[in-house]
């Protein structure tokens, strides 16, 4: 099995990245730590604990992180999320069943990092603050860290500013800090492959008919949905973070390519930008791995089969 923890701020795409864990028998979910992001932090904690009751693992403990990024504070921007950060279907929700764990996000993961025989992998699907926090505060524990899969990142540009992609935007010095600084091992899964990787409406009625929870789930996309219509004219939309669920346990499903990487932090139009050093000469082994390719009909495969599997008994 592989140990897993999942970082978030759900978030619709978080919603499904959640489920696929949930739904995968490889992974031994050991906790969910939430970060601000999508919205507000009481927010998205609060989202994250019923979602875990949705999908019936109020077992797995939930711990609150960071409120707001690491050096410099700014306003949130909710857009698809809507300002429940579920585009508007908070509440068609359950009601949490489970108390937030009393301890911080930090100190969760730091504990089931300690506690757990195997190196555990993490997936950071928000602003990387909670893991920039871990790693300044306990850098012995990297080698507990079998790898980092994170979303995040656009390498043709962004979806919040032209240049950033909404999570490293949030956090650019937490995202400095993570994915250039540390040198965990780590994959980026970043918004040009996710974007590749959008499932169709249909895909979506399909998984919400499989399952009583499926529904819940898919219940959670109109809005999201609408917004890819909208703008891009798609009959679809993209599931980035469900998508670094998927890279994380099935590792196969997509190919990467080793770079150094920076992430801009100066103020500006480029702040939060990713820039992938491609160049020659450069050594690649100061770099991380970064999602290049992948066969698409397997990976929505993999999602779709993980995301109907509520159904099976
Ligand atoms: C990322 O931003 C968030 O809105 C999504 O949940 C995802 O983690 C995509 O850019
Ligand atoms: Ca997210």
């Amino acid at each position: 099995t592989i140990p897993l923890i999942i970082d978030t701020d759900p978030g619709v795409d978080d919603a499904l990245a959640l489920a696929v864990a949930v739904a995968s028998p490889e992974v031994d979910l050991l906790g969910v730590t939430t970060v601000f992001g999508n919205v507000a932090l009481d927010k998205t904690s609060r989202n994250a604990l019923r979602l875990m009751t949705l999908l019936g693992r109020d077992d797995v403990p939930v711990a609150l992180g960071a409120e707001r990024p690491l050096v410099h504070p700014q306003p949130h921007v909710s857009r698809a999320h809507g300002t429940d950060g579920l585009s508007g279907f908070a509440d068609t929700l359950p009601e949490p069943t489970a108390e937030p764990d009393p301890r911080d996000a930090v100190t969760l993961l730091k504990d089931l990092l300690e506690a757990s025989e195997q190196p555990v992998t993490i997936v950071p699907i928000g602003p990387l603050t909670n893991i920039a926090l871990l790693l300044a505060a306990h850098p012995r524990l990297k080698d507990r860290i079998a790898r980092l899969v994170v979303m995040g990142g656009g390498i043709r540009g962004g979806n919040i500013t032209a240049a950033a992609e909404f999570n490293l935007w949030c956090d650019p010095e937490a995202a400095r800090r993570v994915l250039v600084e540390e040198r965990v091992p780590t994959t980026l899964v970043t918004m040009d492959l996710t974007k590749r990787c959008a499932v169709s409406a249909e895909w979506l009625q399909q998984v919400g008919e499989s399952s009583e929870i499926g529904a819940r789930l898919v219940g959670l996309t109109p809005d999201y949905l609408a917004t890819y219509r909208r703008f891009l004219g798609w009959d679809g939309m993209a599931v980035h973070d469900a998508v670094a669920v998927a890279a994380a346990v099935n590792p196969g499903l997509l190919t990467t390519q080793r770079f150094p990487v920076e992430v801009e932090c100066a103020f500006g139009p480029a702040r939060g930008a990713l820039l992938v050093d491609e160049r020659l000469e450069t050594p690649k082994e100061d770099g991380i791995d970064i999602a290049a390719d992948a066969d698409l009909n397997a990976l929505r495969e993999f999602l779709f089969e993980r995301l109907t599997a509520f159904g099976v008994k």
